[in-house]
């Protein structure tokens, strides 16, 4: 798939939304090829939507508490996503996972505080802390139904540090995630990309071939 011009970003959230900060800066560029056209979220009264206010980007809510069945609301998100034509949602730090009618009509992508496929779910920092590993990160992917099960389209590793809790460790993280998902988000819409299976390649990628 490729965009023209500059592509139209709908940034998803469900907190504090630096990742959504991180794309704004970013596209205040126009030569990063992408902007923000609209923020989401799933409640109300978050730093992701005041950072969007801020930004004179326009923002929706769809809680799911709102609807009676899960489908209704797949449903609602779907359309509010519609309304503003992305070529590409981008999922950073959205706490729910969505259904076919917004997969089916648009490239998702999502961004995940661990190496995939280990800890994912909402507590992966935690998770990795946990198990001890010495060695963890952040992870994009393109997002499907299952839990941060989608296609790996970029990851990058972060140390674990002796003296580590959640939040210190979840704050290391997010820095190189932070700078990870601008990247990607913006080589997608200047270069294009493909899937094949659960190979993702962006431009002219090739894969690890050695030269
Ligand atoms: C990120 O680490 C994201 O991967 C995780 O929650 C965090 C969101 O941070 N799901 P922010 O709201 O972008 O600051």
């Amino acid at each position: 798939m490729r965009v023209s011009k500059a592509g139209r970003l709908v940034v998803l959230v469900s907190g504090s939304g630096t990742n959504l900060q991180a794309l704004l800066d970013a596209s205040a560029d126009p030569s990063y090829g992408a902007r923000v056209v609209a923020v989401g979220a799933d409640r109300d009264g978050i730093e992701g939507l005041a950072r969007a206010e801020r930004a004179h980007i326009p923002t929706f809510v769809e809680k799911l508490g709102d609807y009676a069945t899960r489908a209704e609301w797949d449903a609602a998100i779907a359309a509010r996503i519609a309304e503003y034509e992305p070529d590409l949602v981008v999922s950073a730090g959205f706490m729910k996972i969505l259904g076919q009618p917004t997969l089916n009509a648009f490239p998702v992508l999502n961004t995940h505080p661990a190496l995939l496929p280990s800890f994912p779910g909402a507590h992966g920092v935690r998770d990795a802390l946990a198990h001890g590993v010495k060695v963890t990160g952040c992870t994009v992917i393109l997002a499907d139904e299952g839990v941060d099960s989608g296609p790996i389209i970029a990851q990058e590793a972060v140390p674990v540090l002796p003296d580590d809790d959640e939040t210190v460790l979840h704050e290391r993280i997010k820095t190189v995630e932070r700078r990870l998902l601008v990247d990607i988000v913006g080589r997608m819409v200047r270069e294009g990309w493909t899937v094949s299976g659960r190979i993702v390649r962006i431009g002219n990628e090739t894969g690890g071939e050695s030269t």
